[in-house]
């Protein structure tokens, strides 16, 4: 029997890939307002603004590529039973080649109804290249939107999330500034007495959560000694 092995990634795994993070200098959140471009009144007030913003986004992710961090993790799948809980809206982890993947905020690559975002008959894969424009209708017939979380929303995948990280024999976070609810308190939720790592650059702004080994480094950095200290566990 494999360990459980859950790893919860936020945007600072995918920095090194070129995808801008939210909270740090030269944030996503710096530089837009996530008032108007991450909640529903802003999109009723300017769809078109939204759109923009998320199809430039859509559209950058066709030219980053997976970094070490994504493939190391999808390679521990030979050794580990692996989920992946992130918040990411990006793919990167999937197209390193993990098999098991929650998004929790949402994905670029799909779109849905703007009258629901939860309509399963209007959620589907949308060609990243294919902007999603003003006008493009949803499957119920109100304007096609990203498959985004926005603030305010239900967080998708948040229970089966929470199951996993509960079940975890090791625990890994890596590039989040845990400030975000309730992604963020999946943290707490980790068995007291299990093996606890967090990969991130800079200190946690609220705290390292308690039990949790800091590996001070960026993600590309980080998981190399996180794969030392796990074979140490295994002796
Ligand atoms: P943040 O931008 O809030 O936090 C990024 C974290 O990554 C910080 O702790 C950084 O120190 C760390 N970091 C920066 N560079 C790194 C690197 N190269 N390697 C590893 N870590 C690095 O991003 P999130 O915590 O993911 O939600 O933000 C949570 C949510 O807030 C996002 O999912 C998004 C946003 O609003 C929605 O859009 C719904």
């Amino acid at each position: 029997m494999q360990k459980k092995l859950v790893v919860f990634t936020g945007a600072g795994i995918s920095a090194e890939s070129g995808i801008p993070t939210f909270r740090d200098a030269n944030g996503m959140w710096g530089k837009y307002d996530a008032m108007k471009l991450a909640n529903v009144e802003g999109f009723e007030e300017d769809p078109q603004a939204v759109l923009d913003f998320y199809n430039a986004r859509r559209k950058n992710l066709l030219e980053v590529q997976p970094n070490h961090a994504h493939l190391v993790l999808a390679e521990l799948e030979k050794q580990y039973d692996v989920t992946i809980v992130t918040q990411n809206v990006d793919n990167l982890h999937e197209r390193a080649g993990s098999n098991k993947v929650l998004h929790l905020h949402g994905e670029l690559s799909k779109v849905t109804s703007s009258r629901n975002r939860l309509d399963s008959n209007c959620i589907k894969d949308y060609p990243l290249d294919v902007p999603i424009r003003l006008g493009d209708k949803a499957a119920d017939g109100s304007q096609l939107r990203p498959y985004i979380v926005w603030f305010g929303e239900y967080v998708d995948n948040m229970d089966e999330a929470t199951r996993f990280v509960k079940q975890a024999d090791i625990f890994v976070v890596i590039g989040t500034s845990l400030v975000v609810y309730p992604a963020a308190g999946l943290v707490n939720y980790a068995k007291r007495e299990i093996p606890k790592f967090l990969i991130d650059p800079n200190d946690i702004k609220g705290g390292l959560p308690m039990g949790y080994q800091h590996i001070k480094a960026t993600a590309v950095e980080g998981v190399d000694e996180l794969v030392k200290r796990l074979d140490e566990l295994e002796k």
